[in-house]
């Protein structure tokens, strides 16, 4: 058979560019390679700047694919002179730099015909050809081999970054388990009341443990949805898989497309990388639809075509990404009047209301309420870096119990912190019973009494939201912030004040 150059060429790159998977790509180059050299070993060698080594990534033996073990530190001197070679090269047993690399690999008895990997003219690697016996090769060879050098190159970098890519993946798996759980046992792991206020709750949780059905949970703000969701995916099959959680009323507008369904590269301005949404990124686990009465009208059509058929379509994209995923949803709202009102749509609302759980208002449980308050105090303390978390005042609990608590759990995890911050020794006495939030909600009920009603509900919220930011001086975040007055999330906040144009600022509101 003659010799032709470009099918050589055309061949042994088709071969080397087969598989990502770099053992595989060689074996198949091998298989070619093999009618027109002798070959007993073929080997890929990269040179590894953070090991300051040579190390192999795929070798093949006697036709085998072999686990590459070696790895070959490199003094200076060699390699500065392996990586000035730009030609292929037969290696010289009695070069003075061959015989340097003699003790740490075995070149006795063998010819290695040696090509070297650049990109760019920056040394990567080699590939390796040998032969049993001396003097196996001949110079034209190194010729021939020449053409072949740059798309191994190619195929060599390419298999490098995609182990990386493979790496950082396999990372981020496991740095994503890892804060998994780290962040969900300190809080969200363990429910208070579970045998007493909330035992049928908890024993609704059991039901649908096992299932994959759409959770719908109702409840005034404060009372414990978000930790309910929490113990159903992690009591569920998916517990294992990721928990994505969606705060629907924090996202503005605009974005609420491309965080919940993603982009594909370009579409739109800005758009520069392929992004993953949130619903992918659950694929497998659970996706919390944290505040679900405060979707769009747009958004909730999306989220329906979701629920029907169970995938998505990136934004800008053309296919339909196949989704698998548990939907738990929350709200606070009273979504039957919202649909009544024609703000929620109803065939979203029959698909999320499959299986509602009612998690009652403290007031409704108050048996659980000096448990909840020992529980907050330990937490508390923890958290703030108290040694010894101080003892509660006999008559607090029956004080603590009397009251309503309109904030529900989060309004006593509040107090609690509050009264541990301004707590100066001794017992605690919950003697701050009457806060900024009562106050503010009662100037308000005041103010109520007194106007005839001619705003809009924005306006109404906008003026409600300004003056808590006036009785916290602008404060958002923590304890005695307009966050926690207003027993709603930081982030829901901002997003309101975004929306509504409220100015931030510590001093005028
Ligand atoms: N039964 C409970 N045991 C221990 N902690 C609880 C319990 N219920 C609620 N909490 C705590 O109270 C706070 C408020 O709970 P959560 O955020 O789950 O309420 P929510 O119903 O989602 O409120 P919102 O409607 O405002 O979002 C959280 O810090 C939560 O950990
Ligand atoms: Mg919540």
């Amino acid at each position: 058979m003659r010799f032709n150059r470009d099918v050589f060429f055309r061949q042994a790159t088709l071969r080397i560019c087969s598989s990502l998977k770099i053992d595989n790509a060689l074996k198949s180059a091998y298989d070619y390679l093999n009618e027109f050299f002798p070959i007993d070993e073929l080997f890929l060698d990269i040179l590894d700047a953070d090991l300051g080594a040579i190390r192999r990534i795929a070798h093949i033996r006697g036709g085998k694919v072999l686990v590459p073990e070696l790895i070959v530190p490199l003094p200076e001197k060699l390699k500065n002179w392996l990586t000035g070679k730009d030609v292929p090269f037969i290696m010289d047993p009695a070069d003075p730099h061959a015989q340097a690399m003699t003790p740490l690999v075995k070149l006795v008895g063998v010819s290695d015909l040696v090509v070297p990997l650049k990109i760019e003219g920056h040394p990567i690697g080699f590939l390796v050809l040998r032969a049993q016996g001396l003097g196996r090769y001949r110079a034209e060879q190194t010729e021939i081999l020449s053409v072949i050098s740059e798309p191994f190159a190619i195929a060599l970098a390419n298999a490098l970054a995609h182990e990386a890519v493979l790496k950082y993946s396999d990372l981020l798996l496991d740095d994503n388990r890892f804060l998994q759980k780290e962040l969900f046992p300190q809080k969200g792991d363990e429910i208070i009341g579970g045998n007493s206020g909330l035992r049928n709750v908890m024993e609704t949780i059991r039901q649908v443990a096992g299932l994959s059905n759409t959770v719908l949970l109702l409840g005034e703000t404060g009372t414990g949805k978000e930790l309910i969701a929490n113990a159903i995916h992690f009591s569920s099959r998916r517990k294992d898989g990721p928990f994505i959680k969606v705060n629907c009323g924090a996202i503005p507008e605009s974005l609420i497309d491309s965080e919940l369904f993603g982009h594909e590269k370009g579409a739109f301005t800005g758009a520069t990388v392929e992004k993953r949404g949130r619903f992918e990124r659950a694929n497998g686990g659970t996706i919390f639809l944290d505040e679900v009465g405060e979707l769009s009208s747009h958004a909730q059509v999306r989220l329906l075509r979701v629920l029907q058929n169970r995938e998505i379509e990136r934004v800008g994209g053309t296919r339909a990404i196949p989704v698998d995923i548990r939907v738990i949803a929350a709200t606070h709202r009273n979504l039957e009047n919202m649909v009544a009102e024609n703000r929620f749509r109803e065939d979203l609302w029959f698909r999320l209301n499959v299986f509602p759980i009612m998690v009652p208002p403290l007031r409704q449980r108050k048996e659980d309420i000096p448990a909840l308050t020992r529980y907050f105090v330990e937490l508390k303390s923890r958290e703030l870096g108290i040694a010894i978390p101080p003892a509660i005042a006999p008559g607090a609990l029956e004080r603590l119990t009397q009251f309503d608590w309109p904030g529900n759990v989060r309004e006593l995890e509040n107090l609690t912190e509050r009264e541990l911050i301004r707590h100066k020794g001794g017992q605690l006495f919950f003697d701050g019973l009457l806060s900024p939030q009562r106050k503010v909600r009662e100037s308000h009920r005041r103010e109520e009494r007194d106007s005839a009603p001619s705003q809009t509900l924005d306006e109404m919220i906008a003026s409600y939201i300004s003056k808590v930011l006036k009785a916290t001086n602008g404060k958002i975040h923590g304890p005695g912030g307009a966050a926690t007055v207003l027993g709603i999330k930081p982030t829901t906040l901002r997003a309101r004040m975004d929306r509504l144009g409220i100015a931030y600022g510590r001093k005028k509101c």
